[in-house]
């Protein structure tokens, strides 16, 4: 075959194998038999081999091809993937109703009401007709390239009718396939995925691509980007013309006009949720008069056109098969459930927590009870209460435990408080999740010490303080003779432990588990004194000085520096050259805007809200007026009045391209 021939070949070949995906993947509605499409896609494949020069894009075989490499490269989304304010009961959604009356002066307001789905949000950038890039939400301004694991998703079209699109939507996993990896899983012994929704976003996540390829995601689109601007007058519509597109929409989407309609729509999916094959989580209310957006407008968070409704945590009764506690790293008890396996927002869940003593012994909870259990989104389930008509009669009162479960000393518990504690600093599991506090990511970020490797160190007796960390080294021939450690993972975890004592101040103390002071705190801490020495030294008083520090924390860090073993412990660590002073670089977030002041002025190519929230995240202030305190003026078009007034003032002036090299720079 010449290569014209092939190329009119290959053409039709792949217009017979994209319609026939079309029709299958989300028509729901197969035309062709397995083989057949088989044999059709084999043919290609083969063209494309021979003429490796005609291969394209929208090629149905670049779905397969393609492997990520190392990691996912940043993407910074045109316009911001914002997330939606929370409804719960009836009388916040009249609010949201009145509110949207008010700000556009309408008596009526037309609403799309869809199924929100629980899964992740992408976003898909088609231009010249292709699909060009696949990024997932991240935090709302940047999220990931995923484009080699979207092309996998093969209800997503890799070509459109329209050349240029935004379209964003949730990537999901049916019920039926989020069992049947769990069960293979189960099957390997790996660990099982706590819902649909991890599942969908680990694998989206997932580096190895045939990976991605075995697991059958799926994705809805509901959100056309540039509606307005492309003649789309409302969200029904614009609905509709995805659908023209070729997109998988979600089908049960439906227009309602007043709030009674919304919410017979609410109730109607609140009953159905669990028979549709996929998890949703609530009901997305969007006006759907987009000429109206612009008038109703955002909050610095969320636009105020739309609205999410979460249905209420649901609740099961199960059978109570035991009540375990376990110690943390504080030394606090935690009471756990076992339970007789039960279903409960899509899952199965065979544990719950219980909270203290103080919890059960007040409801009277007893092993062997019939019990109310409640899950609300990713949160562990929970024990509500025992089904007293229920209570099986051999049933006996439960009791605290008296000593602690690892080293089996004698809890303490203050009238005061309802937890009770295991004070012995030499308790091994309070030692070895304290550790594993001290190298989680927000803290010193110590690579390549899991909790198994922690405990087997510990075991062994070479890692008992975190000074210790820092001396692993000696133990070189020792370490990487255990199974699974390596030279070269030993290596890893040598360099990451090193690393880690450029980390700064903040996380330092955040690491050492000062009981109230989280992330927030220890921030504050460490740049109000600058150095461990000065926190050490400080009165109650004047670590109360504080903005957020009240007598409760000031007290804790104040009794934490009393014990000589920390005081000892710090010691160690400033010997092992670990940083203990504020760097203002090696803070918890990036805080490139820190303590600049911004005023927007003039027509941006976004929102101001938009711009608003992009600088406050990067820690900046943004202000309505001009003054001699203001960094800088971010000026669009027609800027008016402000730009005379920061020329006098000396402020300097930046435009759209200047503010994104700001941000973007230096990394
Ligand atoms: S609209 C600007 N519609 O729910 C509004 N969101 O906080 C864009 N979601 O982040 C969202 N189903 O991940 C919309 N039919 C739907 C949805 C939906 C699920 C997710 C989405 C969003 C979150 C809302």
């Amino acid at each position: 075959m010449n290569q014209a021939a092939a190329q009119s070949r290959i053409e039709e070949l792949k217009q017979s194998l994209e319609e026939w995906n079309y029709q299958y993947y989300v028509l729901d509605n197969p035309s062709v038999s397995d083989q057949e499409y088989d044999r059709a896609m084999q043919e290609l494949i083969a063209l494309e081999q021979e003429f490796p020069a005609l291969i394209t894009l929208d090629s149905p075989t670049q779905r397969v091809s393609g492997t990520v490499s190392e990691k996912f490269s940043k993407y910074f989304h045109t316009s911001p993937m914002l997330s939606l304010g929370n409804a719960f009961n009836y009388e916040d959604l009249v609010h949201f109703d009145e509110q949207i009356k008010e700000l556009t002066g309408l008596s009526a307001i037309d609403y799309t009401c869809e199924l929100k789905i629980d899964g992740l949000s992408i976003s898909l950038v088609y231009q010249n007709h292709l699909l060009v890039m696949g990024a997932t939400r991240g935090d709302g301004i940047a999220g990931e390239d995923v484009t080699t694991n979207i092309k996998k998703i093969k209800s997503i079209p890799l070509k459109v009718a329209q050349p240029n699109l935004i379209v964003r939507g949730e990537v999901y996993l049916s019920l039926e396939e989020f069992n049947k990896i769990n069960a293979e899983r189960a099957a390997k012994d790996e660990p099982l995925f706590a819902n649909p929704r991890n599942a969908a976003a680990g694998t989206l996540r997932q580096l190895d691509s045939t990976i991605v390829q075995k697991r059958n995601l799926d994705a809805f689109l509901y959100y056309y980007v540039n509606a307005i601007e492309d003649g789309i007058p409302t969200q029904y519509e614009a609905l509709k013309h995805l659908e023209g597109l070729k997109f998988k929409t979600n089908k049960e989407y439906q227009l309602c006009h007043n709030v009674d309609e919304v919410w017979n729509y609410i109730q109607k999916y609140q009953d159905l949720r669990h028979q549709l094959g996929y998890e949703i989580d609530g009901i997305v209310i969007k006006v759907n008069d987009f000429k109206l957006y612009n008038r109703i407008g955002y909050t610095a968070k969320n636009p105020k056109w739309a609205v999410a409704y979460k249905f209420p945590a649901e609740i099961v009764t199960t059978k109570l098969v035991d009540i375990f506690p376990s110690v943390g790293r504080t030394g606090k008890i935690t009471y756990n459930a076992v339970l007789e396996p039960v279903r409960i927002a899509g899952t199965i869940v065979r544990a719950a927590t219980l909270h203290n003593g103080d919890f059960i012994i007040k409801r009277d909870i007893r092993i062997g009870d019939y019990v109310e259990l409640k899950k609300a989104g990713d949160i562990i389930p929970e024990v509500i209460q025992p089904l007293l008509d229920r209570r099986p009669e051999e049933t006996v009162k439960w009791t605290m435990a008296k000593k602690c479960p690892d080293c089996a000393n004698w809890l303490e518990k203050t009238d005061d408080e309802v937890d009770q504690y295991c004070v012995n600093s030499l308790c091994p599991k309070k030692i070895t999740r304290g550790l594993e506090h001290f190298c989680s990511r927000n803290a010193m970020n110590i690579e390549g010490v899991s909790e198994k490797i922690i405990n087997r160190l510990f075991d062994l007796g070479y890692l008992k303080s975190f000074s210790d960390l820092y001396l692993l080294e000696n133990y070189r021939n020792e370490i990487i003779e255990l199974d699974n450690f390596g030279e070269k993972s030993f290596q890893n975890m040598i360099d990451s432990i090193n690393r880690s004592k450029e980390k700064s101040l903040e996380r330092l103390l955040f690491a050492l588990g000062i009981r109230h002071v989280g992330q927030k705190t220890a921030q504050l801490l460490a740049k109000k004194f600058q150095t461990i020495n000065a926190i050490q030294n400080a009165t109650v008083e004047m670590l109360s000085v504080i903005n957020d520090v009240g007598p409760i924390v000031a007290t804790s860090v104040v009794d934490y520096f009393n014990v000589p073993n920390n005081v000892e412990e710090i010691s160690k660590l400033i010997n092992h050259n670990v940083n203990v002073k504020y760097l203002k670089s090696d803070s918890f977030v990036v805080q490139k805007l820190e303590n600049q002041r911004f005023v927007i002025t003039g027509t941006l190519s976004k929102p101001r809200e938009y711009f608003k929230e992009l600088i406050e995240n990067y820690g900046g202030h943004v202000s309505d007026s001009i003054s001699s305190k203001t960094t800088y003026l971010l000026a669009g078009t027609d800027g008016g009045s402000k730009l005379l007034k920061a020329a006098k003032l000396n402020v300097k002036i930046i435009s759209e391209i200047d503010f994104i090299n700001l941000i973007e720079g230096g990394e």
